[in-house]
């Protein structure tokens, strides 16, 4: 009688892939969470598909003297990203979903999500989305399925939709973080990444206030006009009020991202013994699809896989 079913194939795994490391590295503030090296993120992605998740979301980090002003690094057929691609897809072949996440603030030296233009010491709206449209590019060559842009510039979705149509790679899927909120809940994410925004700076002058809910269908509805297959809420557990409206409002799969502030809560709490980790885990991602999600990103991927089974 059961409404909502949590299902493995609703999942979706993020994974860090680094350059420069010979072992994977932990990340203390997401326990169980790894940056791989090429190596390791096959492994696990071999893991991950034989317990049935059928997609992974890629991010890829440089080594931090690869970073600069523009993020150039993220560009090269032969930088981490695209490598990673290429080894995932060649030992797993169409088994799983690629899905990469097209932003540069991994590749920054400032840690913001586009370029800065010197005269306004903001972030260059137009000149970023022409650097994302490269991106998505180079990743679409690389061998992703799909193409996840996640710095919430305008127009994003349509540059990266015409650079993709204009190679030869109609076939290219577009999951567009459409609407994501500037929420301190990215934290251990940007641990993760080996990113900090330079003079403590905030990413409030592109990404959503979190006071304001009908905003984001307003973003919703301009990533699907421009070409988005698929939209996205991010955070989720803070946002179910959103997730129902976007389910509400459009006819395409919504993916909700249970974000790493998220995840590190509950493992937080339950290495206390303060709570019942994997059954909050569960219950968390269940609420998330009873709002409306078909699809969700989440580091508990694995370890919710392992409990429902294929
Ligand atoms: C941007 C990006 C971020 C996350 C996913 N893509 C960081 C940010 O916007 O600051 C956060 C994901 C998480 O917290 O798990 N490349």
């Amino acid at each position: 009688m059961a409404q909502t079913r949590l299902s493995v194939d609703d999942l979706v795994a993020p994974l860090f892939v680094a350059d420069g490391l010979d072992d994977p590295r932990p990340v203390p503030s997401l326990p169980g969470v790894v940056q791989h090296t090429v190596d390791s993120l096959v492994t696990e992605s071999k893991r991950l598909s034989a317990l049935g998740i059928p997609g992974l979301i890629l991010f890829g980090l440089p080594r931090p003297e690869d970073k600069d002003a523009t993020g150039s690094y993220a560009l090269r057929p032969d930088g981490i990203t695209q490598r990673a691609l290429v080894a995932v897809r060649d030992a797993l072949g169409d088994s799983l979903v690629l899905i990469a996440d097209c932003c540069l603030d991994e590749f920054t030296d400032h840690g913001h999500c586009g370029v800065i233009d010197p005269l306004t010491g903001e972030v260059d709206n137009d000149a970023t989305v022409d650097l994302y449209a490269r991106l998505a590019l180079s990743q679409a060559e690389a061998g992703a399925d799909v193409i996840a842009p996640s710095g919430m510039m305008d127009g994003q979705v349509a540059a990266v939709r015409s650079a993709l149509d204009g190679s030869g790679q109609e076939q290219t899927a577009i999951l567009a973080y459409a609407a994501k909120y500037a929420s301190a809940l990215y934290g251990p994410f940007r641990d993760a990444a080996g990113v900090s925004i330079a003079e403590g700076g905030d990413r409030k002058g592109y990404q959503q206030d979190f006071r304001n809910r009908r905003e984001a269908l307003v973003e919703v509805a301009l990533d699907v006009a421009e070409g988005a297959d698929m939209v996205m809420v991010k955070p989720a557990m803070s946002y179910l009020d959103v997730i129902a409206d976007v389910r509400a409002a459009v006819e395409v799969p919504v993916a909700a991202y249970h974000v790493s502030g998220e995840y590190a809560m509950v493992k937080a709490a339950a290495e206390r013994g303060w709570i019942d980790g994997p059954g909050i885990a569960l219950e968390q991602l269940t609420a998330v699809k009873r709002a409306g999600a078909d699809i969700i990103l989440t580091y508990f991927a694995g370890e919710v896989a392992e409990v429902l089974g294929g």
